[in-house]
């Protein structure tokens, strides 16, 4: 079986700072891989760069089994980033563009899907979100749950081959994060392959199928989350898992 996202040796550089330093990973379809770390591991970065949003300086990146070269032309980076959906912190919805009109529009304009039939996907996915009801209103009627629930719905409409999310729920009021959690773990059990970066430790430990520990640029770990938490082997993770282990 290959992998739907592979990284093979990757290292990413801004001037002097090494941000990834010789990644390999590789994510099976319908693995669940939460990313794991400290602020500034470079966590967002490795998404970053599976998503094509920055270019990788040295290594392969395979999406699907595909190489994709860091100097691809705008219309096949565009053809490859289809089939990788992503979530962000802070939902980046269009704000003059309703739920459906967010979630209609890649359809409609990278797809080319007819509008009944775009519509059609839309409202399924606003259904399975559970924000049907709320499909004809503007970001700013929405709360941030709700936003996020958008987004998702968005970036699903593609039909992608691996979801990811960086920090989904971070920038929720602490009340609206189990909404969002709930719509991500649906999709985990349907087995969709998501590469997740996290600092919910819960979800982390009961939705993925293996944790991935990065700091300083590396991946210092890779380990099924019970034996991640129970027993962390790097010091580095040791010390992450006491301190957020305090903090829950
Ligand atoms: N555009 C950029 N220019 C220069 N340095 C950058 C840039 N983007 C990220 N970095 C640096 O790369 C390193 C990794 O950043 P990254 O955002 O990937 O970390 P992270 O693990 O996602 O952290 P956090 O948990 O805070 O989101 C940091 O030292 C950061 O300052
Ligand atoms: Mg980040």
């Amino acid at each position: 079986m290959s992998a739907i996202v592979e990284l093979r040796h990757v290292s990413k550089r801004y001037g002097r700072t090494t941000v990834l330093d010789d990644v390999s990973l590789s994510v099976e379809e319908g693995d669940i891989v939460a990313v794991i770390g400290p602020s500034g591991a470079g966590k967002s970065s490795l998404l970053r760069i599976v998503n094509q949003l920055e270019r990788h300086d040295a290594g392969e990146l395979l999406i699907d089994g595909v190489a994709v070269d860091p100097d691809e032309r705008p219309a096949r980076k565009a053809a490859l980033r289809a089939g990788v959906g992503m979530v962000f912190q802070s939902f980046n919805l269009w704000p003059h563009r309703t739920a459906i009109e967010n979630v209609m529009e890649g359809p409609r304009t990278v797809l080319r899907m007819p509008r009944a039939a775009a519509e059609e996907r839309a409202v399924a996915l606003l259904e399975r979100v559970g924000l049907v009801d709320h499909r004809d209103k503007f970001p700013s009627q929405l709360s941030g749950g709700q936003q996020q629930r958008v987004a998702i719905a968005r970036a699903l409409a593609m039909q992608p081959r691996v979801m990811l999310f960086d920090e989904a729920t971070s920038a929720l009021d602490p009340a609206l994060v189990r909404d969002v959690l709930d719509v991500m773990t649906a999709l985990a059990v349907e087995r969709m392959t998501m590469l997740v970066v996290t600092h919910e430790m819960r979800f982390a430990r009961d939705v993925a199928d293996r944790i991935v520990f990065m700091a300083a640029g590396q991946i210092l770990e890779e380990a099924p989350p019970a034996r991640f938490f129970d027993d962390p082997q790097h010091p580095l993770a040791r010390g992450f898992v006491a301190s957020t282990a305090q903090r829950a």
